[in-house]
């Protein structure tokens, strides 16, 4: 959507809110031995008490109230008696809207003490979203955003998942703009605009560029690569991006 009004900014901001506060309580219950379904409850109830709907399970039937991908798992895991371990890579995904506005928000993590790697990829990911977002400018051309994205991964020896890709937000869960790519996509001249909402969400890879789904209908996974994610909506304007989900 593009926000115009003082309504928007709020309707925006309030449940960019709800959706950061539920994503940093299940990063701070996420603890070996949990399961991600005893993490998705937690979700649910912070949902109803902050009355607002999950968007995952409210718009698509998702079997969760948040997607949450342990290791192999990329995006849109879902919650079951999968149990947490010392030194899993963890991603925490939680959407939702309020009042007729949305947003989205996630983050990849390692539990306790993990491989270097991990460790280094989180890292990237972060970077990787501080680069683009420099980049997130009205009259900017998209495709900037995924050249920097490109760049702050192969500066480090990773790569990107070029099939998941950041997407318009707003007044639903996946609007336009459809796709914001992790690299330049060259035939991509969209070009961003004053007010624009987008969630922004760059997926950093030690090798593999593609991901592909499980037999679930739902989870992504790669064969053998470590991929991390960082996302936040974000409102464009001229004075900078606002992010709403910190
Ligand atoms: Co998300
Ligand atoms: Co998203």
């Amino acid at each position: 959507m593009i926000a115009k009004t003082e309504e928007d900014f709020n309707g925006l901001k309030e449940i960019g809110r709800i959706v950061a506060f539920i994503r940093d309580e299940l990063v701070q219950r996420t603890t070996p031995g949990t399961t991600t379904k005893e993490l998705d409850d937690i979700a649910g109830e912070l949902f109803e008490k902050e009355g607002a709907l999950s968007a995952p399970k409210n718009e698509y039937n998702f079997p969760g109230y948040t997607c949450i991908s342990v290791n192999e798992e990329v995006a849109h895991g879902i919650p079951g008696d999968r149990v947490i371990h010392e030194g899993d890579l963890v991603n925490i995904d939680v959407s939702g809207s309020k009042n007729g506005y949305f947003a989205d928000t996630g983050i990849s993590f390692v539990v306790g003490e993990g491989e270097e790697v991990l460790t280094k990829i989180c890292y990237v990911a972060k970077k990787a979203f501080e680069e683009g977002l420099k980049k997130a400018k009205p009259g900017s051309k998209k495709s900037g955003i995924g050249k920097v994205v490109y760049q702050t991964a192969k500066q480090h020896g990773l790569t990107v998942i070029k099939n998941l890709t950041g997407h318009g937000i707003g007044r639903t869960i996946h609007e336009a703009p459809d796709h914001i790519y992790n690299y330049k996509e060259t035939w991509d001249d969209e070009l961003l605009k004053e007010g624009m909402v987008i969630a922004f969400e760059p997926f950093i890879s030690t090798f593999e560029e593609e991901v592909f789904q499980l037999e679930d209908g739902w989870t992504y996974a790669t064969e053998k690569s470590y991929v991390a994610q960082l996302e936040h909506t974000i409102i464009l304007t001229k004075n900078g991006p606002i992010i709403i989900t910190l």
